[in-house]
């Protein structure tokens, strides 16, 4: 039986390229209410990538973060197949983790995808989109009722 090509086989200098662009994006976060500046760099298939920041608002829960950001970019320019995102933030003991609202967001594009965690020194962890949110419920759920 075919084995599904594991996620998280890219190029060294493409990773590197895609963390610079997270650290790149995190400069232009509009966040004048968390202090907390957030980017993302999304890679596509085809090797394009779109960046994303966090962008909060006066009325608080209609900020939007980075991830989302760069996966709203990339879909509404027609790219939807991803291989990659990276996450940056100004934390420097932890690995920026995504939110609930991201995890399904990066679902609804496929679970065999990778996201990389990282820190201001370049250092990351990468999980798949399935590590970070198990048993989903994504859009193949509603094919399953006729
Ligand atoms: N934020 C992101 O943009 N991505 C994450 O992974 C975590 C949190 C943003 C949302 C909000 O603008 C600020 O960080 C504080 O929660």
């Amino acid at each position: 039986m075919a084995q599904e090509c594991p996620a998280y086989v890219l190029d060294p200098e493409y990773i590197q390229q895609l963390l610079l662009c997270s650290q790149e994006a995190k400069k232009f976060a509009y966040c004048p209410y968390s202090h907390f500046p957030v980017g993302a760099a999304l890679l596509t298939r085809d090797g394009k990538i779109f960046s994303g920041c966090n962008v909060e608002n006066a009325c608080y829960a209609l900020g939007i973060c980075a991830e989302r950001t760069a996966i709203q970019k990339a879909i509404s320019e027609g790219y939807k197949d991803f291989r990659a995102i990276a996450i940056a933030s100004d934390l420097q003991d932890d690995f920026i983790s995504p939110c609930g609202a991201c995890r399904q967001v990066m679902r609804e594009f496929g679970t065999n995808w990778t996201v990389y965690m990282t820190k201001p020194d370049g250092t990351y962890v990468v999980r798949t989109v399935q590590d970070l949110l198990p048993a989903s419920f994504g859009p193949e759920d509603l094919q399953k009722i006729q």
